[in-house]
């Protein structure tokens, strides 16, 4: 049994934020940040949640596929910006899209490798026969923890949602592999400190709740970790780079992403890229591009899809599809 993603959707709030505008908040110039990251604007969420972006992204994804989401018999939702501590995010969207009462929701936090470490849950609950049909988001609001005084990482991040549906099918495509990995130690490259609620008992004041990064150092553990992560999964499906038709890798920065895609000797039109229009959208960034793959028809039946994807754990992971 295999899971065969029968369904793409996404959502990107609609006001744009371009690179112009932020030379207006910040020190920065057009030029530096489309030299150094390739992005040229953003999308920020300046009147929706979390949990409204998921939702949209889930509703296209479920219409996509055909299916009704009373079809649904697991959400998984990859996110580090939920609108609420709890209830999770897979519940709020459960709800919202009137899928049934009494199904497994729940919320994975690997920050952008999400979409890939909730999309690796969902293929084993399919794999073990618990699962027929599976909603899987990915989902973050950067926007909402990001210091907008520091221009190491405001020019960075975008927000957004990208979702699919999965589905238990026997036949030769569908999910091939998934690996996903951590590396705790490197903890400090970044990381998002939790407001907390004022407590009597506490005597260490919180931290502010912005993002930090030391995005340097992430930038070379980056560039090895998404090259060795393709290396396995082609290696573990005995493929070559060749055999891939398109790489779908997180979109944080252009040039780590030409270097994963040198390593690997694929071609520029081999690799999906959308990051100048959205930036870093965390989990939201693959589902998000693949989603517009298959809506400008880039992907074809018994393609080679590879995703690949790094972020904060720090967490790397991939998944090899077969369309
Ligand atoms: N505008 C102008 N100058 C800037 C800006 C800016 N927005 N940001 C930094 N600079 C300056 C720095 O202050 C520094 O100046 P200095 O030399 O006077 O000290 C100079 O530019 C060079 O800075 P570097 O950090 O060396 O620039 P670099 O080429 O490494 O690019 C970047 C920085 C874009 C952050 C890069 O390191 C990167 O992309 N790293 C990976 C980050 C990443 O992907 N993080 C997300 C992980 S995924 C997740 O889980 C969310």
């Amino acid at each position: 049994m295999r899971a065969n993603i029968i369904g793409t959707g996404s959502y990107a709030p609609p006001r744009v934020l371009k690179n112009q505008e932020l030379e207006r908040i910040v020190d920065t110039s057009d030029d530096w940040i489309t030299s150094r990251t390739g992005i040229k604007e953003r999308r920020i969420a300046d009147n929706e949640t979390t949990n409204d972006i998921a939702t949209k992204a889930a509703k296209s994804a479920i219409k996509a596929a055909g299916v009704s989401p009373k079809d649904i018999d697991l959400i998984v939702a990859g996110t580090v910006t939920p609108e609420m501590l709890f209830p999770s995010t897979a519940c709020f969207v459960q709800a919202n899209i009137g899928a049934n009462r009494g199904i497994p929701a729940f919320d994975v936090s690997a920050a952008c490798s999400g979409f890939l470490y909730a999309l690796d849950v969902a293929d084993k609950y399919i794999r073990s026969g618990i699962s027929k049909k599976a909603l899987v988001i990915g989902v973050d609001i950067f926007s909402n923890i990001i210091d907008w005084k520091d221009r190491n990482t405001c020019v960075l991040f975008g927000d957004g949602a990208g979702a699919v549906v999965l589905s238990a099918e026997k036949g030769k495509s569908g999910i091939l592999s998934t690996h996903i990995h951590a590396d705790g130690h490197y903890w400090k490259m970044l990381y998002t400190p939790l407001g907390v609620a004022s407590s009597p008992f506490h005597n260490k004041p919180a931290e502010k709740s912005y993002l930090k990064m030391q995005g340097n150092e992430i930038f070379k553990i980056a560039v090895r970790t998404m090259g060795a992560a393709c290396q396995e999964a082609l290696d573990s499906n005995g493929l070559k780079a060749e055999d891939i038709s398109l790489l779908i890798p997180h979109q944080a920065n252009m040039r780590i992403i030409s270097a994963t895609a040198e390593r690997l000797g694929l071609p520029e039109e081999k690799v999906y890229i959308n990051l100048d229009r959205y930036g870093n959208t965390s989990a939201g960034s693959i589902p998000l591009a693949l989603d517009e793959a298959v809506k400008k028809g880039l992907i074809k039946r018994n393609d080679i899809i590879l995703f690949v994807a790094f972020g904060g754990g720090l967490t790397w992971a991939s998944a090899m599809v077969r369309w």
